[in-house]
């Protein structure tokens, strides 16, 4: 972290300042368990608790602070302006932890990259990012989540990002912002954030995000069929892609170490990003093959028996959903497809629709067997039409029990569910424990 005083940490945050071992900070952290000589501790809501604790384990000082996330803001806020580093915000619908990901280790092997921990893109997790920021950081990759509007625009005002990257606009959070419009809305105001001459990267086809693409003082990069990075071929093998794009009006070929057609799209974004932070092309495959995706998202665990999981618990809504069951069909070959599918949350009023939708995907992805877990699930299995084995379970547990039984040697098993769901704990029932 570029070091504060403590005389300068109490003039951006709020609150009372216990003074430690030091006079400087020159990291910060709200787990006192992860607290490391130097360390700032802010107390966020509970750690209050934990103030001694963080202090004995030699934190320069600890923060009471008026308010947690004014107190944050303001200590990342001054980092961020002390930093020389270019900043990238990767907001959007889904995909962007991993577009994050990818982009990271594209950068890393050109320029000193600091990137968000998975994904850690709100109040809390955007501010510690940023506060691990060194005095010779070049780069910052920066998440940014959001659950309503105005939210995107405050993260912005801390990160003052340098390049957008929007990586997808769909029925997410829907409960909360009533339309796909408002959505779009909500994402582009890291569009509005950026400073002149800054670039958003944005898809190419996307036309609820048009309305909101006005600025003429930045430049905008597409992604996508027909925008200025474009995918040309897909292969994957072993675990790995062989991806083959055509980037601002030049063929590249790249192997990535992943091996998903959805995360070839957000290779695309990520190239652009890239490109942007003016890192050179053609020297993009450096990075590409040590793309490390961060947890819960198409992680592959063996089964017993031969089998394979493609566990992407991690969450779910309607585009991730359509996504993974198609990464289901390609990865499982002539191997059964069994799709282990919970409830997605947060959809509003449309909910029953969307999953209706999803049954039919899993259907059009030839999934051989369906296991529907939860109450919103129930929509899974009407729409569902042509799918051999369909079955529905109330619970977790419940749906456990089923799966045992619908288990054959060999299957190709994708779990996926919206995160309250914990479908994890089906992954860790069933996987091969390793030795
Ligand atoms: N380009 C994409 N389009 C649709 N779904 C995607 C895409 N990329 C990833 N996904 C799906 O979304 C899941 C969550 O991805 P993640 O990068 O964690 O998104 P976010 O950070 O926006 O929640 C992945 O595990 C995968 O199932
Ligand atoms: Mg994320």
């Amino acid at each position: 972290m570029i070091p504060l005083s403590l005389e300068e940490v109490g003039r951006v945050a709020s609150g009372e300042l216990r003074r430690g071992s030091g006079e400087e900070i020159t990291g910060v952290t709200i787990d006192s368990r992860r607290v490391e000589p130097g360390d700032l501790f802010v107390a966020v809501g509970r750690g209050v608790e934990f103030v001694d604790e963080a202090l004995a384990a030699g934190a320069a000082a600890a923060l009471l602070p008026v308010d947690a996330f004014a107190a944050l803001a303001g200590i990342a806020r001054e980092v961020r302006g002390r930093s020389s580093a270019k900043v990238v915000a990767v907001t959007g619908s889904t995909a962007k932890t991993s577009t994050k990901d990818i982009l990271a280790a594209l950068c890393r092997p050109h320029a000193r990259t600091v990137a968000a921990e998975g994904s850690q893109n709100n109040e809390i997790g955007l501010p510690l990012t940023l506060c691990r920021l060194e005095p010779d950081t070049e780069v910052a990759v920066l998440e940014m989540g959001m659950r309503g509007l105005g939210q995107i625009a405050e993260l912005c005002e801390v990160a003052r990002p340098d390049v957008g990257v929007i990586t997808s606009i769909g029925p997410v959070h829907l409960e909360l912002l009533g339309s796909i419009e408002r959505v779009a809305q909500a994402k582009a105001e890291l569009v509005a954030a950026l400073p002149p001459g800054g670039v958003a990267v944005v898809p190419a086809a996307q036309p609820d995000l048009e309305p909101f693409l006005t600025r003429e003082d930045i430049e905008y990069y597409r992604f996508g069929e027909g925008g200025d990075v474009a995918l040309s071929s897909y292969a994957a093998q072993d675990g790995r892609a062989r991806v083959k794009v055509s980037a601002f009006g030049r063929p590249l070929t790249l192997e990535f170490s992943f091996s998903s057609r959805y995360n070839a799209t957000n290779a695309l974004a990520a190239l652009a990003a890239y490109h942007a932070l003016g890192l050179p092309l053609g020297k993009a495959g450096r990075g590409a093959r040590h793309v490390q995706l961060s947890k819960l998202r198409g992680e592959e665990v063996p089964l017993p028996e031969g089998g394979l999981l493609i566990n992407d618990c991690y969450n779910a809504n309607p585009l991730s959903m359509a996504a993974a069951l198609e990464h289901l069909a390609e990865r499982a070959g002539d191997h059964r497809r069994v799709a282990v599918l919970g409830d997605m949350a947060e959809l509003g009023a449309g909910a029953a629709s969307y999953h209706r939708e999803v049954g039919a995907a899993a259907s059009r992805a030839g999934v051989d067997v369906l296991l529907a877990i939860g109450p919103l699930a129930r929509g899974y299995v009407e729409g569902a039409r042509g799918v051999p084995v369909v079955r529905w379970a109330p619970s977790v547990e419940a749906g456990l029990a089923a799966l045992r039984q619908l288990l054959q040697p060999g299957d190709c098993v994708l779990v996926k569910g919206s995160r309250s769901m914990g479908l994890e704990a089906i992954v860790e029932a069933v996987a091969v424990v390793p030795a």
